[in-house]
């Protein structure tokens, strides 16, 4: 059965990145392996500039009616001067929110040539594999109000709200505790309940959600503190369930253990359809558009591939195919090969295209 995929390149980096993913598409259907169908969208500065909107409906439509997304990355200095509700990152926010897509799954895995590419040293992250489970739908990206108000003294007032309700806690635990099981069964609950009621609703739901799961351990570690042991010993964690923004910025840290921001991929999931099994899904990589290097080659297109390999992994229950991807990026980069923001002694530089042509020979 032909599966429909949509892809949102975006801006920047974002077109490049996702041309090898095409080519991979385009290989996969020819070898025989995948019957993938595409279409594609704007989303972002390009959607603004195309449409005056980050995202058109029409293209909101056909990524609701598409078995999986696939998206690049938006924004850049060009469109800092419009306005808010049709900045770039609206239209990634919104595809967020309307698919409903709670559930944003963010794994730091440093492939062993890589251990020192990485800014902590080669003992402290080599062999890591950690997983952040982010809340994507609900917190302060989305909680109202939200807004700047003139006071009219020469001062303003700016809010935004921190919200969360039980069942939004409750599902994400669950997903946490069930990717759990299938990983080194330990969950850190990470919020500041030390200072904001949210987060002591947050663990509330948390350990009640863990009673559940007596199979797997259960640890609470306020935010900071899990930044901080992020840097001081990653690998005490396996997975880490937290809320929108704290995962936002410990994806991030967690990320740059990998070695560089190009590596890391996500997926953002849905909750399962109760009569067909399939859930919404939008796959990205955790880094964004980089206007800097944008055309220029430079950009490294694993963390695009690696996304992609997470699709077949979570949408279509191709779990062989996801391990091949996932280790023919790991036997390109064992043989070398390294685009700019991974390079390192004794590699060989190459471009974007290059690395996923390689990737993609590799596949066979
Ligand atoms: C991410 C990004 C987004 C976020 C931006 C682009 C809105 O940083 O996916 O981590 O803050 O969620
Ligand atoms: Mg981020």
């Amino acid at each position: 059965m032909t599966q429909e995929l949509f892809l949102l390149p975006g801006d920047g980096i974002g077109t490049e990145i996702m041309a090898e993913v095409e080519k991979l598409i385009a290989h996969l259907n020819a070898s025989g392996k995948t019957d993938f169908s595409t279409d594609s969208g704007l989303v972002g500065g390009c959607a603004y500039d195309a449409h005056g909107e980050a995202i058109s409906d029409a293209d909101m439509e056909k990524a609701l009616g598409a078995d999986a997304v696939i998206f690049g990355a938006v924004g850049g200095a060009k469109w800092d001067g419009v306005p808010y509700e049709k900045r770039p990152e609206a239209g990634l926010l919104r595809l967020r929110k309307d698919l409903q897509l709670f559930a944003n799954l963010r794994p730091a895995i440093v492939y062993p040539a890589l251990a020192d590419a990485s800014s902590l040293k080669r003992e402290l992250v080599e062999g890591l594999d950690i997983l952040i489970v982010r809340e994507l739908t609900g917190g302060v990206y989305f909680g109202e109000p939200k807004e700047i108000t003139d006071l009219g003294n020469g001062q303003k007032r700016a809010v935004d709200t921190q919200v969360y309700e039980t069942y939004e806690i409750d599902r994400i635990c669950r997903v946490a505790f069930d990717l759990a099981r299938t990983r080194s069964n330990l969950v850190h609950s990470a919020d500041k309940k030390n200072v904001m009621k949210s987060g002591v609703l947050w663990d509330e739901v948390a350990r009640q959600v863990a009673a559940d799961y007596r199979d797997v351990k259960f640890e609470h570690i306020l935010a900071d503190n899990a930044a901080m042991q992020l840097v001081r010993n990653p690998k005490q964690f396996d997975v880490i369930v937290t809320d929108n923004l704290f995962g936002d910025i410990l994806s991030d840290a967690a990320a740059m253990l990998t070695g560089s921001l190009g590596m890391l991929p996500s997926a953002s999931l849905g909750a399962p359809d109760p009569d067909t099994g399939k859930r919404k899904a939008l796959y990205e990589p955790v880094h964004g558009s980089a206007p800097d290097i944008a055309g220029k080659g430079l950009a490294n297109p694993i963390a695009m591939i690696a996304s992609f390999a997470m699709a077949m992994r979570y949408s279509f229950n191709m779990v062989e195919l996801a391990d091949e991807i996932e280790s023919a990026i790991a036997a390109v980069l064992g043989g070398g090969l390294r685009t700019g923001d991974i390079m390192q002694e004794g590699c060989k530089q190459v471009s974007t295209e290059e690395m996923g042509a390689a990737i993609v020979a590799e596949i066979g």
